[in-house]
């Protein structure tokens, strides 16, 4: 048999905002691999086998790769798969002829339709799982852009990165739980940053006023 890995963006939370071919290749699928929270809020039918991604990614490739011939395998992913995303991880695990790819609704796109702004002035940069990154130097080149945080790169990180630049000519915003029950969008100061619950899903958006 020759059956490819679907890797189905499942949009930013909200269920009505999978694709509909993203549900149908759930509805397809033997097994589904993802997250405790996304298999929870997308995978409902009770007989495919279902694997939670923890920190056992090299376990499950091994396991993927042993049953891809035999078994449909759709793998849940957060957002859009190839934005800044485990999607890419998996294509380069399993390969691009193994794979299939079915875009979702990314969090930055959904936010900017919230605000009902057009996001193409904007620099988009995560601090998701960050790498090496210069925050301080992002916060300099940049007049408008948004910054993909996670629970370790969080507000709290990012102001103590951007100590000596003149904070006061930006303004700030936050965004947390986009599409879900609790979602939230606040205009915030340079000194609550280090003052506010952190979410575990949020988003920083950053843009000089007085340009
Ligand atoms: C690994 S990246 C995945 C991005 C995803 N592929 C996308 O297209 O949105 C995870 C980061 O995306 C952002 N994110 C994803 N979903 C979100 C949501 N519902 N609300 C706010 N931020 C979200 C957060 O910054 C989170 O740490």
């Amino acid at each position: 048999m020759d059956k490819k890995v679907v890797i189905v963006g499942c949009g930013p939370g909200a269920p009505d905002l999978l694709t509909i071919r993203g549900k149908g290749a759930i509805q397809e699928a033997d097994v589904v691999v993802g997250s405790k929270r996304l298999l929870s809020d997308f995978v409902k039918k009770k007989y495919c086998t279902t694997i939670v991604l923890e920190n056992n990614y090299q376990d499950i490739f091994d396991e993927v790769d042993r049953i891809k011939e035999d078994k449909k395998v759709v793998f849940l992913v957060s957002g859009d798969p190839l934005f800044h995303s485990f999607g890419e991880s998996i294509i380069e695990r399993l390969g691009r002829e193994n794979c299939e790819v079915i875009p979702g609704v990314s969090s930055f796109q959904y936010l900017f339709c919230k605000l009902k702004e057009s996001w193409k002035a904007y620099s988009i940069f995560s601090l998701h799982g960050a790498k090496e990154i210069d925050i301080e130097k992002i916060f300099i080149e940049n007049n408008r852009f948004i910054l993909l945080l996670d629970p370790k790169h969080n507000l709290k990180f990012v102001k103590s990165k951007i100590r000596s630049i003149a904070v006061r000519k930006y303004t700030f915003f936050v965004a947390s739980h986009l599409s879900m029950p609790d979602e939230k969008i606040s205009k915030i100061s340079f000194d609550d940053f280090d003052k506010i619950k952190e979410e575990s899903l949020s988003i920083l958006i950053v843009l000089v006023h007085d340009e």
